[in-house]
């Protein structure tokens, strides 16, 4: 029997969900190119905390139905829009380019010849589930999550995943999800173009959830996520000469570009298509972008916080002042330079000189930058939590509120 913490974890529910999500990203993945096909599914392989798709999923049990009368009519359109997993069929058109897989469809097929159809068979039926089919394993006590909106879930890890694979690049890291990081094992070409092929894919996913708005809240993540990497490459090459409200100010911001914008634009995403968040309920939307938004902020004030930390294989990246090796001034080292003005050469140079690192480190470590974080970190969380706290009660929500909670206990 489960033992009596399994039994009120909140989470338990959704561990399922989480146990088909690889599934279901391995179809959406398939390619007949051994190369991406191996890199693509790389990182999904190892153990992630799934935090991305584990918002979506929540948000959309905790805010499924509250657009009052009016949702119905909505959740039978939700409901109609069909997620078809046909992307990897065999013969389907994204292997075009295979002479092997398209040539069983269409008689031989040779590269430099145009590509022809010789008998075009009339198109096939639609799949659409039926809403009756889909009424049913609705109603029968499994939690309410729309087809799309699982869908949306597998496209906010590809999407994540896409980052990683670019950022191990650009991050020179050895180490992800305790593992050789893809760059080290496969080199920095097929990592990036690795990257490019999920952001593709999840394109593809993203336009068949039917639903323009979503497509473009996703797409500015996207660009969110580039924005906030070149903020910090710029932070980078130009730092501030002495620590400025500005300067921090640019962190926080870079801090919402990289991490919480994909948090915040896909639980409002959730909602949207889970025909909620319309007319009075609009709010719904709002709550939603709130949440995601202060819980990525809270996420990777803890992520800069730990880097801090002493070696550890649990954390299954480097840490250790990976950041500062990097060059880079995180809150715990911006907030210690207000106190100990001896660490501005140092973030100017950006720890460059044989010793920096240590000695930034023991600075950071005598100043309040840890603790400050942290209690930054949990202001974030708080406000994250007073967002939830405004759906109506459910064990969604409940188990959304127990994650502000897990993102600032966590060590890794
Ligand atoms: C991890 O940060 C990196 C991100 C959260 C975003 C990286 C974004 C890009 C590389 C832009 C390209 C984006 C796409 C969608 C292809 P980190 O280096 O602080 O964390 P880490 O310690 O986990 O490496
Ligand atoms: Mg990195
Ligand atoms: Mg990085």
């Amino acid at each position: 029997p489960p033992s009596s913490a399994a039994r009120h974890d909140p989470l338990a529910a959704i561990h399922a969900e989480i146990g088909s999500l690889k599934d279901s990203l391995f179809q959406l993945l398939g390619s007949s190119h051994p190369a991406l096909d191996t890199i693509a599914k790389y990182y999904f392989h190892a153990e992630g905390k799934h935090l991305r798709p584990l918002i979506v999923l929540l948000m959309s049990q905790a805010t499924n139905g509250l657009a009052g009368p009016g949702w119905t009519r909505a959740r039978e359109e939700a409901l109609a829009q069909s997620v078809d997993d046909s992307l990897t069929v065999e013969g389907g058109v994204l292997n075009d380019w295979n002479p092997e897989v398209s040539g069983r469809e269409s008689g031989a097929v040779t590269f430099g010849e145009p590509f022809r159809i010789p008998n075009l068979a009339p198109l096939p039926p639609r799949l659409k589930p039926t809403l009756q089919s889909l009424q049913t394993s609705l109603d029968d006590g499994s939690p309410q999550i729309l087809p799309t909106q699982r869908r949306l879930a597998s496209i906010t890890e590809m999407i994540h995943v896409a980052s990683l694979l670019h950022d191990d690049v650009i991050d020179t890291s050895p180490l992800r999800r305790g593992q050789p990081s893809a760059p080290n094992e496969f080199g920095n070409k097929l990592s990036i173009l690795s990257g490019d092929f999920l952001l593709g894919r999840a394109s593809v996913a993203l336009a068949r959830l039917g639903s323009r708005e979503v497509v473009e809240l996703l797409a500015t993540v996207i660009a969110n996520l580039v924005e906030g990497e070149v903020m910090q490459l710029r932070a980078t090459s130009e730092p501030e000469r002495i620590p400025t409200k500005k300067g921090f100010e640019d962190y926080m911001r870079k801090t919402y570009l990289k991490t919480a914008s994909l948090m915040a634009k896909s639980a409002r995403a959730a909602v949207i298509l889970g025909g909620s968040g319309r007319g009075e309920a609009e709010w719904v939307k709002e709550v939603a972008y709130g949440y995601g938004r202060n819980l990525g902020i809270a996420f990777q004030l803890v992520d800069d916080a730990l880097d801090f930390l002493p070696p550890d294989l649990s954390l299954g990246k480097p840490g250790e002042g990976a950041d500062l090796k990097l060059g880079l001034a995180t809150a715990p080292a911006l907030f210690a330079w207000e106190e100990h003005p001896e660490l501005g050469p140092l973030i100017l140079r950006k720890f460059s000189e044989s010793g920096d690192v240590k000695m930034a480190r023991d600075i950071v470590g005598r100043s309040k930058g840890l603790e400050r974080t942290m209690d930054l970190a949990r202001k974030f969380a708080g406000e994250a939590r007073g967002m939830a706290e405004r759906l109506p009660e459910s064990e969604a929500r409940g188990a959304l509120v127990g994650l502000t909670e897990k993102v600032v206990d966590r060590v890794k």
